[in-house]
């Protein structure tokens, strides 16, 4: 275990060896959402790779097929299942679905998520909040609610929750809807995690820092910061399932961002609200 050679320096902790993850894997099946692009894709070739049949979940049809024919000419086990998240209504057939092909399944990686970066004030007319909701916390909860049970009936399993450094404090500027859709579902999913402890199921929250996936090249601000690629957070994903008692995966500065929202509020709200009073008068001087 340790950080990735060639990567950021302690950006997360991560799984690197093949073997114990084969160990933690192999034979078991594993439902990934999001598996389509970034985070969900590696994390479905790395653990088939390690000897898991991997379910592959979201929008994305095409290239859901497309990786499931990859991995299976690689000798891995795959199938797929197309689900808008963010439709209800779609979500109970392709759970029973799933059940029924599936008599088991191990592990659930929730990973499946939409950001967007937007002033608050700007972001009603674009149903932001209730858009991101449904994506990052409705969404997966109600694809958990039809899954969980099964697990619990088998005698337990696994769930992992892709999560960001930023579903913790400090609240960011322009990333409300994001950060509070992230926080709510954690908080879900660990009082989920504290109720079925004594029946076998475990929970961890994978908290990552930047990605370099599809999801942050909107953000220009970010087109030159440290990011993981999506391959480390896979493997940041892989330390989650190779030590099934940690209910916690995250950078070690994550902490120290807490515990600073924590002891001085004040100090750093202040400089949050500088750095985006600042953004603010830049772009309507852009406009102008
Ligand atoms: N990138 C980062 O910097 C970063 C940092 C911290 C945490 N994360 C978290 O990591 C997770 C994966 O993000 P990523 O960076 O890999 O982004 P990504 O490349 O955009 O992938 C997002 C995945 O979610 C799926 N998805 C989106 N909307 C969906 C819906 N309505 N129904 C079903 N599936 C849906 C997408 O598939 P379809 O479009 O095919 O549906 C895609 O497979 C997210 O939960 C994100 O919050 C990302």
């Amino acid at each position: 275990m340790g950080r990735v050679p060639g990567s950021p320096p302690a950006l997360a902790p991560s799984c690197r060896h093949s073997e114990q993850l084969r160990q933690a894997v192999a034979g078991k099946t594993i439902l990934i959402t999001g598996a389509s692009f970034g985070i969900g894709r590696a994390a479905a070739l790395l653990l088939a790779e390690a000897g898991a049949e991997v379910l592959l979940l979201a929008r994305s049809g095409d290239e859901l097929a497309e990786l499931a024919t990859a991995i299976r000419a690689n000798g891995g086990k795959a199938s797929s299942y197309e689900l808008d998240l963010s439709k209800p209504a779609d979500l109970a057939p392709v759970a029973a679905q799933i059940r029924a092909a599936h008599p088991r399944i191990d592990i659930i990686i929730s990973n499946a998520g939409k950001s967007i970066r937007r002033p608050v004030l700007q972001s009603g007319e674009k149903q932001d909040l209730d858009r991101l909701l449904a994506v990052n916390f409705s969404g997966p909860a109600a694809l958990l609610l039809a899954l969980v049970p099964r697990m619990v009936a088998q005698g337990g399993g696994q769930i992992v929750n892709v999560s960001s450094v930023s579903a913790g404090p400090p609240p960011l500027p322009r990333w409300g809807a994001y950060q509070s859709s992230k926080a709510g579902f954690d908080l879900w999913f660990k009082s989920l995690g504290t109720e079925l402890r004594g029946r076998g199921v475990r929970v961890c929250s994978v908290y990552l820092p930047l990605v370099r996936t599809r999801m942050i090249a909107p953000t220009p601000a970010y087109r030159f910061a440290p990011a993981l690629t999506p391959h480390e957070a896979a493997e940041a994903v892989a330390y989650a399932l190779v030590y099934p008692k940690v209910q916690r995966v995250a950078p070690w500065w994550m902490k120290s961002l807490e515990l600073a929202a924590l002891l001085l509020p004040g100090p750093l709200g202040h400089l949050l609200s500088g750095l985006e009073t600042l953004e603010f008068r830049l772009s309507r001087r852009q406009k102008r």
